[in-house]
Order: C-alpha cells, then structure tokens, then sequence
C-alpha cells in the first residue's frame, strides 16, 4: 500500500467522464424518503454499530501528526499541570478511535466525547480504556440536544469532529456546530476533517443515492456530505467561529494487491471561537503568525487549560498533512478498507 499526501486549496478537477457522471445524476430522492432518513439517522447509525461493533474504524494515530495542537505540552514533573489539564471535547466519537489513542499519549487531557448511537456510547464505555476519572462518554444529539447538560459551557480548549459534520442534514450544520460552540472556551478551538468534494466515495454513488447537491444516502441509510471549502468555512462563519486555516487534503492510495486506485479528497479546518468582542479577525494571513490567546478566568467546574496560552497556529504554507509524507498512513489503509467495506454496501444498488 502506498499514500501520496497532498495538499491543495482548490477543488480538483473532475475528468470529462467525471463531469457527466455527476451532471447527469440529476434525480434526488422523494421528500418523503428524505425525511424518513433524517428521523431514522439515529437508528440508523446505530445499526451500524450493531453490524459493525467496534471493528469498522481503525485508531486514529495520525491526529497529533495533523493537528499539532493536539499534542500534549504538558510538562509530566509540572506539579500544577494536574489542575491545568486541558478539556478535549470530541464530538461524533464513534467507539472512540480518536480518543483512546489521546487518553494513552496524554495523561493531562481531560475527554468528553458524545455520540449520538447509544450503541458507539456503549463501546466506548466498555473499552479497557475508557476511565471515569479521565473522560466522560455520553450519547448526544448534536442538532437538537443540550450538551451544556453535560459539558459545562465555555469549558473545551479544543473540539474535534472527525467524519462527523458529513453525517448531518445540510440544514443542521450551523446549529449544530452552534450548539458544540456554546462548551468552547474563547479562544478555543475546533478541528475538522471531514469528506470533500469530488471525493473518490462521492464519485462511486451510483443513480437513486442522491439527497441534494453533495449530499448522498449510502445502502445502509447513512448519509454522507462532501464539502467544498468554501461551504465549510461559510458554515463556520454562520456559526460564530474564525477561521485559523482550512485546506483540502488529497491522497493518491494505491493497492498494489488489489489493483485499486483511491484519489481521497478531505476537507480540513482550524477554526477559533472569538476570544473577546472585537476579536472578528480570524483569516489564516492574519492569525498565521500569532498564538490564540484564552481568556484566564474559567467557569466553575472547568480546569484550566495546561494549553491555554500555547494553541499555535500554522499558516497553509506549513503544510497541514505533509510529515515525512506518511501522515494517515494507517487511516488510508482503514480508508481502502472501509471503501471495500462500507461502499460495497453503497455499491448495491436496489
Ligand atoms: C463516520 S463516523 C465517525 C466516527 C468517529 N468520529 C471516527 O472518526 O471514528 C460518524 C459518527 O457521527 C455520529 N453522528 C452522526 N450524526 C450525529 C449527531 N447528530 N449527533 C451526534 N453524533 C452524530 C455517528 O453516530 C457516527 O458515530
């Protein structure tokens, strides 16, 4: 197996073929399918579990690689680091792929992570891993529910949706990325990485899977949204939040066993809640150089922030997915496998 990391700020271009496939892929589905899905998404995702269990995603090693924020800054021998632990909130968290990984590397970080599949809640629960003491799992939906029930607000430094916002009816997002916003501290920030446009997944879908422009069903009910950038951060904008950096994530996989070709097209985003009322500047030029900064008071029951004054920013130039060229390298073999897996299920078409 091999990955061709690369990075780009424009949409790739689509072959003719690719072109006509989509323009021709003019039929959405009923209304009343469409609403069928958005009330049964829940269960939905939870079937998917239940096939599934916890064996469809694999870790997610490469987060700290892409996201330097992610990495610990905590000084071990720090005596007050303890009561300085940072707060991950990871939304969408599945059975908890991203998280475990963190909660190994990083004794000072402090995980919520919500689902909204009681099952995903469940495995997450039941990890070997998982410690009370260290994280809180809940089930939650993002669209509708309080989170603040759970999570105090202004009380995250950094929220993560990783292949969640894709999951969400496009008339959802701003409120749901509202609703994660309302537990950020200012200054906090939220990551991304989610489906992008002309995605090879997005391009497989075949006729009758179509929900509205970008927007796909897959066989087993799932939907999945491929993002341009510029939809990603309007979405963000919508919602109150300042761009740091956002970038579309390319790889060129190739299956030499399997004779597969995988052009992936991801979208990634930094994205910052405004730390005090005239802080409305938040393009990449303007924060490359400078650090975020957290206002120092905190909300009863919120540690603070070990990483508080320290999230870093790195402008487009720097390269979000370029490390030695191996980034995500086994989140691409967990990407050829999950097309084998999940889009096969896309692949029957009734
Ligand atoms: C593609 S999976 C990604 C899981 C996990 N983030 C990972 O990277 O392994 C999408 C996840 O989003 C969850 N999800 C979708 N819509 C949601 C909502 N409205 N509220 C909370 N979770 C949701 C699904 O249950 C599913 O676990």
């Amino acid at each position: 197996m091999e990955d061709c990391p690369a990075q780009r700020l424009h949409v790739r271009e689509l072959s003719e073929e690719e072109r006509t496939k989509l323009e021709e892929d003019i039929n959405v589905i009923s209304d009343f399918k469409q609403n069928k899905l958005e009330l049964e998404a829940k269960k939905n995702w939870d079937l998917f579990y239940k096939r599934n269990t916890t064996k469809f995603f694999k870790d997610r090693h490469w987060t700290t690689r892409e996201f330097e924020e992610l990495t610990s800054s905590c000084d071990n021998s720090d005596d007050h680091a303890e009561s300085r632990r940072r707060v991950i909130f990871e939304v969408g968290c599945g059975v908890g792929n991203f998280m475990f990984p963190l909660l190994e590397e990083d004794p000072h970080t402090y995980f919520y992570a919500c689902d909204f599949s009681p099952r995903a809640v469940d495995f997450v629960k039941s990890n070997p891993l998982y410690n009370s003491d260290r994280c809180t799992a809940f089930p939650c939906d993002i669209t509708q529910d309080d989170i603040t029930a759970t999570v105090p607000p202004a009380c995250v430094d950094i929220t993560t949706l990783i292949f969640v916002l894709s999951a969400i009816h496009p008339e959802k997002m701003v409120q749901a990325i509202e609703n994660v916003a309302k537990t950020l501290k200012p200054g906090g920030v939220l990551l991304i990485r989610d489906y992008g446009l002309y995605d090879y997944a997005m391009l497989r879908f075949s006729k009758g899977h179509k929900l509205s422009e970008n927007f796909y069903v897959r066989q087993d009910g799932t939907r999945a949204f491929y993002f341009s950038l510029e939809k990603l951060n309007s979405i963000m904008s919508q919602a109150g939040l300042l761009q740091i950096q956002s970038s579309y994530i390319e790889r060129a996989t190739v299956n030499k066993k399997e004779g597969i070709h995988v052009p992936r097209i991801f979208v990634q985003g930094k994205y910052r809640k405004a730390s005090s009322a005239g802080d409305v500047l938040g393009t990449s030029d303007r924060h490359s150089d400078s650090n975020t900064s957290m206002e120092s008071s905190r909300p009863p029951g919120c540690a603070d922030s070990c990483e508080s004054d320290k999230l870093s920013v790195c402008s487009p130039s720097s390269g979000l997915s370029t490390v030695n060229g191996t980034v995500g390298a086994e989140d691409i073999s967990s990407v050829v496998e999950n097309l084998t897996l999940h889009s096969n299920a896309d692949a029957d078409d009734r």
